[in-house]
């Protein structure tokens, strides 16, 4: 009993709504009397009244034009996929942390990454004596006391953006990487005579 019931509550709404969409199709509408009239009259039907919009997300939807963002982030957002790049190496030297802790396997992904892609220039002791250094020009010793001294964000921001004649390697080298790289430096200049 109780199904026979819902079924023609459902018989009943499905007839108002194909009611409703053909009084709308058509353009000139039918006659349409008690609720179904009073909504197809509201839906537009009736060119007399006001339209209502019904489900108006479509028609309300914000406009994005090219080259625009969608949604300006609020002020002082941080991509958190992402870092800050500074725009040059004193600011980074300033403010760039290095937000990996130095312990056996960063040392060992560090130590990866520089004999990956320092070694051929720097040397395996980054002395400045990489096996191509008889055909590109002699990078300094980046163990020696100036560079003990820089903050971890000089080399960070050397690796990704190079230095005058060293190619930059933020493109191919993560982040996260290049930060293993100057622990691993670290150690290197630590262990430089
Ligand atoms: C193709 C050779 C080459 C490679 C590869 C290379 N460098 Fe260099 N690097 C140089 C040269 C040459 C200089 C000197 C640049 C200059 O001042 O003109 C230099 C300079 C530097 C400096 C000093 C910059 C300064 O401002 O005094 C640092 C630090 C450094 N490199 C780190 C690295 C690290 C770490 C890597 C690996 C991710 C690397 N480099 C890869 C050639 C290289």
């Amino acid at each position: 009993m109780k199904i026979c019931k819902s079924m023609i509550g459902a018989l009943t709404a499905t007839t108002l709504v194909l009611s409703v969409v053909s009084c709308m199709k058509s353009g000139s509408p039918v006659e349409h009397t008690g609720l179904p009239g009073a909504i197809a009259k509201l839906l537009g039907g009736d060119k007399s009244i006001p339209k209502i919009q019904y489900v108006p997300d479509m028609a309300d939807a914000p406009t994005m034009k090219p080259q625009e963002n969608y949604l300006e982030p609020p002020e002082g957002s941080v991509a958190t996929n992402s870092i800050l790049y500074p725009s040059t190496v004193e600011e980074a030297e300033a403010n760039l942390k290095n937000p990996l802790q130095s312990d056996p396997d960063v040392m060992a992904l560090g130590e990866k990454m520089y004999n990956t892609y320092c070694i051929p220039c720097h040397g395996a002791a980054a002395k400045g004596d990489g096996s191509i250094t008889d055909l590109y020009p002699r990078p300094p010793d980046i163990t020696a006391d100036n560079y003990k001294k820089r903050a971890d964000g000089f080399f960070y921001y050397r690796i990704t953006f190079g230095a005058n004649i060293m190619p930059g390697y933020g493109h191919s080298i993560a982040s996260h990487e290049r930060w293993a790289i100057v622990h691993y430096v670290r150690k290197l200049q630590g262990e430089s005579k």
